[in-house]
Parts: C-alpha cells; structure tokens; sequence
C-alpha cells in the first residue's frame, strides 16, 4: 500500500510537472493583428505592396509554425498561408513568399505582441523587413517603442516603419 501511495505521488508529481513546463512553453498560436510593418524597401509595405501582409493566424502544425494570413490585392481581399520550416540552432526559420525569407522571432509576450524581423531575398536583392503582431489589433506606445528600437538596431530607420493598426486589414475574410 505504501509502495502504491508512493507510486502514485511520483505519477502525479510527475504530471504536475509536466503539465507546469508545458504551460511555460512560449505558445504563439491563435489569433494576431499586424499592429506594425517595417521594411528598408518602403514601397513593399505600402498599398500594393507585396510585403503588406496583415496575419491572422498562427498554427503549430506537426512541430511547424503556420501562419495564415490576409492581403489585398488589386482591391480584392485574399487569405494565403505560408509555413516555416524546423526552427534551427541559432532561431532562425526559413519560410517561402514573395522569394524566401529569413525569419527571426526578436521578442514576444505570449498574451500581447511579437516581433519578427526578416530578410526577404527575392531577385538577388534582400530587403530588411519587421513585423509587429498584437493580440489585438492596437497596441500600446511602449510596445510600439520597443518595435521601432529593434528595427533601428537592426539597421531600419524611423520613416521605414509603417502604423498600420487603423488600416483595413480585410478584417471582412475573419471567421
Ligand atoms: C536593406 O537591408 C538589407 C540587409 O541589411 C541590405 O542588404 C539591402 O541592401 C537594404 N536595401 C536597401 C534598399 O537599402
Ligand atoms: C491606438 O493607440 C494609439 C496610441 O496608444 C492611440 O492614439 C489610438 O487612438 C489607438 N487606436 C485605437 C483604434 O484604439
């Protein structure tokens, strides 16, 4: 009987422990908003752009990030989805629009904003570009800060950010 109680203690301290550490994993899935673009090629995220995409959602499918996303197109809303690929050693994940891109997660609260930042090569040419993603569609002028300093030290400039939290973000394809 002892034997059994102690088993079960270690069970359930085991479980307890496990479902902890699983609470902490940083999760990014469910619904964002793109709060802000930035790229050092502004014409990319301006209207018509390629790079101005407005995220929707994000999903771990078989250990990989999803994300769906919205984007208009000659005035016409349209939903796409990209996928990354395995995050490798140095965070970096690599995933395939408008050419391929080198994406970085910079910093995030899991209830409250991320920040991407990324390299698209497209045509041999790069272009440095940032996202902004809130768990709602504005978000406050500390994290807006906080996006702008990461994209400065990355090499950005102040008039290479886009506020795109009072833009249409084809909100009319949400479900
Ligand atoms: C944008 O930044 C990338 C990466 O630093 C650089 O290779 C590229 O030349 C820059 N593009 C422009 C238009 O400045
Ligand atoms: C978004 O935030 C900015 C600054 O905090 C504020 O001026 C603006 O009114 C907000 N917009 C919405 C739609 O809440």
């Amino acid at each position: 009987m002892k034997l059994l109680l102690l088993s079960l203690a270690l069970v359930y301290g085991i479980q307890t422990h496990h479902t902890c550490s699983e609470e902490q994993q940083p999760d990014l899935t469910g619904t964002w908003y793109t709060v802000s673009l930035a790229s050092n090629d502004t014409a990319k995220i301006e209207e018509g752009g390629p790079l101005r995409i407005f995220v929707h959602k994000l999903i771990l499918e078989n250990g990989n990030l999803r994300a769906i996303f919205f984007k208009r197109e000659n005035g016409k809303c349209t939903q796409f989805s990209v996928s990354a690929n395995p995050v490798e050693e140095d965070g970096q994940m690599k995933v395939e629009y408008s050419g391929s891109n080198d994406v970085y997660l910079q910093s995030f609260k899991e209830d409250e904003y991320a920040i991407f930042m990324l390299y698209n090569h497209n045509n041999n040419k790069v272009t440095l570009w940032g996202e902004l993603f809130g768990r709602t569609p504005n978000l406050s002028e500390d994290i807006k800060k906080k996006f702008e300093e990461t994209c400065i030290k990355l090499g950005l400039k102040r008039e290479h950010i886009l506020d795109v939290s009072e833009t249409d973000q084809c909100q009319e394809l949400e479900q």
